[in-house]
């Protein structure tokens, strides 16, 4: 049995607690409001809104893409589809921008980014844009440019201040309701079931590849360990924290000076609002963007079960294509990293035939410390070019306490061809990922040092 607020109704339902959000909103609920589109992930057009309480007792609400949400993850929360957003005798203030733009046309896009605009003023934060909050909803008709005018007029009208959710209310965002809906959330009986397969965390993987199969069975719903812990010379985030929870966390930010920019290569935000750490380590992608990301920072993995806890270096984790050192009974529950001193610096690339909402051809990142002009210490990964997200063991060798120097580089660069074994596949020939690799490896270097280093460096 799982309970929650569907809009304004109380839903206790006995569905299989591993059938998709979407379905349930459109077969059982009759909401025709969430639109089927890719089912994938990818078009933004079932994107609902999921509150969650929050310990001091508010609700905080994200953008999801209901298609790949299971009902398990939804128990005990606040589920907001277009119907739910609809005031009484006027337009709210995301669908009146969108009308004053005439940034709809077919019409079969709108309620997702009525819906994600509507996020994007529950969730306002001064330094949150109005045009990430849409990264998620593709429209064929419009163009864009009206959309994005929409958008721009929303998050001008929020302002620079943060607005409690009386002020919303007030202000026509959203409906009244959504004041009681802390009270009733906790007033909701405790959701119960009996999980008989598969862990699903964020579901931004599984519920791509096995949606079907999964609606039909009681899945185990894992939130997972969402701390972070910032000590001075290590960070500590648990498996289950999402890549929204990074983009959002200040030390984060403080750490790595450009994070926001390579997460905005990372899917979109209703994604992001789920995807999991451990699950993009788990979905063993070759090319998983934060696999590649902690490779380079030598992450360590906290792997556990009911009676085992053993550690485990990230290098050593991916064993061949989907293969990995982890048990049927094991879960990821914390990943660590060393912060050395003095710090290191860092640097992520990524190149995918679409800047945004695509998956890469190839991926790279590297840290490194220089001290004394000699490289002090340097970890390097690269994705797209073998079975695994690849730690470039050969390469990072020949590096350590040599100088930092052109000559230095192309030579590291030949070894770092010899460890890699790309393929030809959708995403580019593999010529053409080892000429990714090269200019990926030279990228590091001339964005982290461009004092030194330039793109006639990368030409010779
Ligand atoms: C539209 C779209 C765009 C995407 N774009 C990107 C992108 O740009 N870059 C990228 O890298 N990925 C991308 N992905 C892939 C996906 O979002 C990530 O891999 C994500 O991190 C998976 O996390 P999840 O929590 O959703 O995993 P889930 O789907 O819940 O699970 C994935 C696997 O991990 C296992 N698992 C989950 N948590 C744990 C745990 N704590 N311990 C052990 N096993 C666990 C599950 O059992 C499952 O086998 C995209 C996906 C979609 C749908
Ligand atoms: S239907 Fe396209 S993102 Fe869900
Ligand atoms: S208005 Fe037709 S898809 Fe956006």
């Amino acid at each position: 049995m799982i309970a929650f607020i569907l809009n304004q109704k109380k839903v206790i339902t006995d569905t299989k607690s591993g059938e998709n959000l979407l379905q349930f909103i459109r077969a059982q609920a009759h909401l025709k409001g969430t639109k089927v589109g890719c089912r994938e992930g990818d078009c933004g057009a079932c994107t609902v809104l999921v509150g969650s309480l929050q310990a001091n007792g508010s609700v905080a609400y994200q953008s999801v893409t209901s298609c790949l949400a299971s009902l398990a993850s939804v128990a005990g929360k606040h589920v907001v589809t277009i119907e739910g957003l609809n005031l009484d005798k006027q337009l709210n203030k995301a669908q009146q921008s969108l009308h004053d733009h005439f940034a709809t046309q077919c019409g079969f896009c709108t309620p997702g980014f009525v819906v994600s605009l509507t996020g994007f003023t529950l969730q306002h934060k001064p330094q949150h844009h109005a045009l990430d909050a849409i990264s998620g909803n593709i429209c064929r008709c419009t163009g864009y440019k009206s959309i994005e005018r929409a958008a721009q007029q929303l998050e001008a009208e929020m302002g620079a201040d943060t607005h409690d959710l009386a002020w919303l209310v007030t202000q026509g965002y959203i409906p009244e309701y959504f004041q009681s809906i802390p009270e009733r959330l906790h007033a909701l009986p405790p959701s119960l079931t009996t999980p008989e397969s598969k862990l699903v965390s964020g579901g931004t993987d599984l519920y791509v590849r096995e949606a079907d199969a999964l609606a039909d069975l009681d899945i185990t719903y894992f939130e997972g360990n969402k701390e972070m812990l910032f000590q001075k010379h290590q960070v500590v985030l648990g498996g289950g924290v999402t890549v929204s929870q990074l983009w959002n966390s200040a030390e984060m930010n403080a750490l790595f000076p450009n994070l926001k920019q390579y997460l905005k290569w990372v899917s979109s935000l209703p994604i992001r609002n789920r995807a999991t750490l451990a699950g993009n380590l788990v979905n063993a992608s070759p090319i998983g963007d934060m696999s590649v990301f902690l490779l380079a920072l030598d992450a360590q993995l906290t792997i556990k079960s009911v009676e085992t806890t053993r550690i485990v270096a990230l290098k050593d984790f991916f064993l061949d294509y989907k293969k990995m050192d982890l048990l049927a009974d094991e879960t990821i529950d914390r990943i660590s990293f060393e912060v050395p001193e003095p710090a290191f610096s860092f640097n992520f690339e990524k190149v995918s035939k679409r800047t945004h909402l695509d998956i890469a051809s190839v991926n790279s990142a590297a840290s490194i410390v220089v001290k004394d002009d000699l490289i002090h210490q340097m970890h390097l990964a690269i994705g797209g070019v073998a079975a695994i997200p690849k730690y470039l063991h050969a390469t990072i060798a020949f590096l350590q306490n040599k100088p930092l120097q052109a000559d230095v580089l192309k030579e590291a660069e030949t070894i770092l061809q010899s460890e890699i074994a790309p393929i030809d596949d959708i995403r580019g020939s593999a010529s053409y990922k080892r000429l990714l690799a090269k200019q990926l490896f030279w990228a590091h270097f001339i964005n982290l040092f461009p004092d030194r280093f330039s793109m006639a460096d990368l030409m010779h």
